[in-house]
């Protein structure tokens, strides 16, 4: 059905030769086949397959490291590690690969342009993204650089694996390609525009409204177009695919209106900056094919038979911008499928941040330096509010004076103010009310809880309380991490309402009162201890579950409820469920330490 592999240059190097020789007999061996058959069986699975123990495992895409990071760049980045912790929280081995993308035309070019050679320019756009990830307290487990030598051997491994199974040929390609994109665009894809700065006349994508340039060569094809049915028919398996919806629809019907074989090498002489193709050494690999396989060669790929899912593959979702989506939701599983290895779980396509509502991007030049707004903001407070305003599905307008605005509103004024309310208010002890209200040890939930008619706000608290972790965690499956912090926050906002309504500072001077008359104060100090325990519960539950979106503050608020290292985690977010705490583990007199969430006072 293929047409013959014909190389463009039969002459390899010694190296390139052994290499080849090596590998393609072992993969072939047969007990090897015997388990890709098996390893197959799992590339139809749907989503909801058991893990056997397989660590979860998400990625970032990997940055691009011709210009310094942005905003956009640093809550992609945010939210995989959200992703992650969330699982953590939930007691999951997880695993976080991010990176950078150092090959391609745009790198060459960049790195041409700043009179330097492209690894030491590669190595120091690592730096500044690791340095970032650090900075925003990423828990990331790999750091992968494709210029890495291992990740190159594995996509020199999968380039023969592809050939092998017949589904590289080589052919003329003419088209327009973009080297900001690093894609070809079809003639019907691209449009001639006058450049508002210069008044040139220039060809742009109609999608991008990126340059591009006719290029016509001799190089290298993957047969996309082969694929269409089975993708259609992996979409059907698996609806969730994409997150969200329409995005899924969109790629859908672009698959179906069909598929164009892809160019997935360029001559030498053009790109040098990359890959070799190990069978020819004139062509260099698309960058592309060479960047998307980082996501398996930093869980191992080429896998070792028996021990394909130990380092996480298939991923449980990549997270990328809506930009990228072809790329991963297109090409990446229909590589994968010529390779027969799992495809990922999900793909969580997201909306971008603009800034005066055009996206933020080097080229529009209306770029946020993170490190900037780290330094201005907090690193919680930007987590916080990048994940809780960010978009899916609709892009978000970034502004400072909306930081600060969110800031008060939901850190400071919500969450900082309840916990400082509650646990250094006079006249209240939140121990005393744990031990009256918490669980007695045997039973599941706590003491019930009885709400006297008066008390009108009381159930609907504790309602919304208990509901909180099913709620979260079903946002967070969906993979809506915006929806999930938005309902923690809901609790917080609730537990304000029902303290401003109860008013317990109110009920403090009736008991001082009923203390100096010497009349019954039972029924006062249980009223007290209750809206004291409902709150300090609030406290604790939401302490639990912001671990994943602010660690710091997340980790200080249980420290000043002191709540147990134990009992952090998923199976201790019940109502109720933990009675040890109360006995804050730092001096809640020191505001320097016991203050959550500062005023943003600085320049504002
Ligand atoms: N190198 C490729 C990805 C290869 S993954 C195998 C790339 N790199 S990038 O540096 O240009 O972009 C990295 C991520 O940042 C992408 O998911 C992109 O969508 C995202 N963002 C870039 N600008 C953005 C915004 N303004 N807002 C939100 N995300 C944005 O693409």
């Amino acid at each position: 059905m293929y047409a013959r592999v014909t190389p463009l240059a039969r002459a390899l190097t010694p190296l390139q030769s052994l290499i080849a020789r090596r590998w393609r007999p072992q993969w072939v061996c047969q007990s090897c086949k015997q388990r890709r058959l098996l390893w197959r069986s799992l590339t139809t699975s749907t989503t909801t397959t058991a893990d056997n123990g397989k660590p979860y495992y998400v990625t970032t895409p990997i940055f691009y490291v011709n210009a310094a990071p942005h905003v956009g760049h640093m809550y992609t980045m945010i939210l995989t590690d959200v992703l992650k912790r969330w699982q953590q929280m939930k007691n999951r081995r997880s695993i976080l690969c991010t990176g950078t993308d150092e090959h391609g035309m745009k790198v060459q070019q960049a790195a041409t342009k700043a009179k330097v050679e492209p690894q030491e320019f590669c190595d120091k756009g690592a730096e500044v993204f690791k340095e970032l990830a650090a900075r925003i307290d990423i828990s990331h487990d790999i750091f992968m650089r494709t210029s890495n030598r291992k990740h190159k051997e594995a996509v020199e491994y999968a380039w023969q694996m592809l050939e092998q199974g017949g589904y590289i040929y080589e052919s003329k390609h003419e088209g327009w390609y973009s080297v900001s994109d690093e894609t070809f665009y079809p003639q019907g894809q691209v449009q001639l525009i006058v450049d508002p700065p210069t008044g040139r006349k220039i060809m742009v994508s109609v999608e991008t409204g990126k340059e591009v340039e006719w290029t016509s060569e001799r190089n290298y094809h993957f047969r996309l177009s082969a694929f269409r049915e089975r993708l259609l028919q992996f979409y059907r398996d698996n609806p969730k695919f994409i997150v969200p919806a329409t995005r899924m629809n969109e790629i859908v019907q672009q698959v179906s209106g069909g598929l164009e074989d892809l160019s997935v090498s360029r001559p030498l002489e053009r790109l040098s900056w990359g890959v070799r193709v190990p069978t020819d050494p004139s062509q260099t690999m698309y960058v592309w094919l060479d960047a998307l396989l980082n996501y398996a060669s930093a869980v191992g790929y080429p896998f070792t038979p028996g021990s394909e899912t130990a380092g996480g593959w298939p991923a449980d979702v990549h997270v990328v911008g809506k930009d990228i989506i072809r790329f991963h939701c297109i090409y990446w599983p229909a590589f994968l499928m010529a390779l027969e290895l799992p495809l990922p779980k999900q793909v969580l396509t997201t909306a971008h941040w603009t800034m005066g509502r055009q996206k933020m991007s080097k080229s529009t030049g209306n770029v946020v330096n993170p490190f900037f707004a780290l330094e201005r903001f907090g690193v919680d407070a930007m987590r916080w509010y990048l994940v809780h305003d960010g978009g899916i599905t609709d892009d978000a307008d970034y502004d400072n004076s909306y930081i600060i605005e969110k800031y008060k509103k939901g850190l400071s004024g919500g969450l900082g103010n309840l916990a400082s309310r509650i646990l250094k208010g006079k006249g209240w002890n939140v121990r005393r009310a744990v031990e009256r209200f918490g669980h007695t040890g045997t039973a599941v939930g706590p003491r019930s809880i009885e709400f006297a008619g008066s008390d009108e706000y009381g159930p609907e608290a504790y309602k919304s309380l208990q509901l909180l972790p099913e709620e979260a965690d079903k946002f967070m499956n969906d993979l809506l991490p915006n929806k999930a912090v938005q309902r923690i926050m809901q609790a917080v906002y609730d537990a304000n309402y029902y303290t401003q309504q109860t008013a317990p500072w109110h009920l403090v001077k009736a008991l001082e009162n009923a203390r100096a008359d010497g009349t019954s104060v039972q029924v006062l100090e249980e009223q007290i201890d209750k809206i004291i325990f409902i709150n300090a519960e609030t406290l604790r539950m939401v302490g639990i579950l912001l671990q994943p979106f602010v660690p710091t503050s997340a980790k200080k608020l249980l420290d000043m409820l002191g709540v147990d290292q134990g009992r952090r985690n998923w199976d201790w977010c019940v109502v109720g469920r933990d009675d040890t705490y109360g006995v804050p583990k730092m001096d809640l007199e020191d505001p320097k330490e016991s203050t959550l969430f500062p005023r943003l006072t600085s320049a504002f």
